[in-house]
């Protein structure tokens, strides 16, 4: 394969290729398109901590990452890097927020569902809301910006429903202690 040919290229043996460019010069490339009016923001997707650190510690820095995009949901909560993208106004944009379809080819499935959390849904019904909704409104509660996905036009409606209530600051202490520390998406590539 030439680089472009595949979106997950692999050698002849199978193994995934990597793409060698250097993260801090693809981040120069990205102020450069925010400069040229193509993008209003510029953000990162999956970096840790250490990656972060890379960027933001980088000589000449322009811009910097305004969020970055990690699987975030009361069974992983990402209490550390929330904090340290807090500290330097970073908004966490919390992927799989309601725990994934469950796509067996991607998708950890030893960790359980989600949405059949007796904690989510028991505060749900206080609410009269969803184990869903209270998925999202923990994190969007807690400053987290939270992209759920529904092929359903009805789910696509349920999950705005989450800006009419709000959970004590018990219940939000009761959910974070759901956390898991375990992802759905490991991305094992
Ligand atoms: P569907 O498309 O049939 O609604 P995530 O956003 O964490 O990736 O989760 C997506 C999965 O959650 C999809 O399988 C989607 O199924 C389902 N889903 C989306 N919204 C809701 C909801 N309000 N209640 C239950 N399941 C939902």
């Amino acid at each position: 394969f030439q680089p472009g040919d595949a979106i997950y290229p692999r050698d002849e043996n199978g193994k995934m290729i990597y793409h060698e460019t250097d993260l801090c010069a693809t981040w120069e490339a990205m102020e450069a398109c925010k400069d040229a009016g193509l993008a209003k923001s510029i953000g990162v997707s999956n970096f840790n901590r250490r990656q972060l650190e890379m960027i933001l510690n980088k000589p000449g820095l322009k811009y910097k990452p305004v969020s970055n995009q990690v699987e975030c949901h009361p069974y992983f909560t990402q209490p550390k890097l929330l904090e340290f993208c807090r500290q330097h106004d970073i908004v966490i944009v919390g992927y799989s927020p309601l725990g994934t379809s469950r796509d067996e080819t991607w998708v950890n499935v030893s960790s359980p569902p989600l949405l059949k959390d007796p904690v989510l849904n028991a505060i749900g019904k206080k609410y009269n809301k969803t184990a869903a909704q209270i998925a999202l409104r923990f994190n969007i509660q807690r400053g987290v910006v939270v992209i759920p996905k529904s092929f359903n036009a009805q789910r696509i409606r349920e999950n705005f429903q989450i800006f009419d209530f709000s959970l004590t600051e018990k219940e939000m202490k009761e959910i974070e202690a759901l956390n898991k520390n375990v992802r759905y998406v490991e991305l094992l590539m």
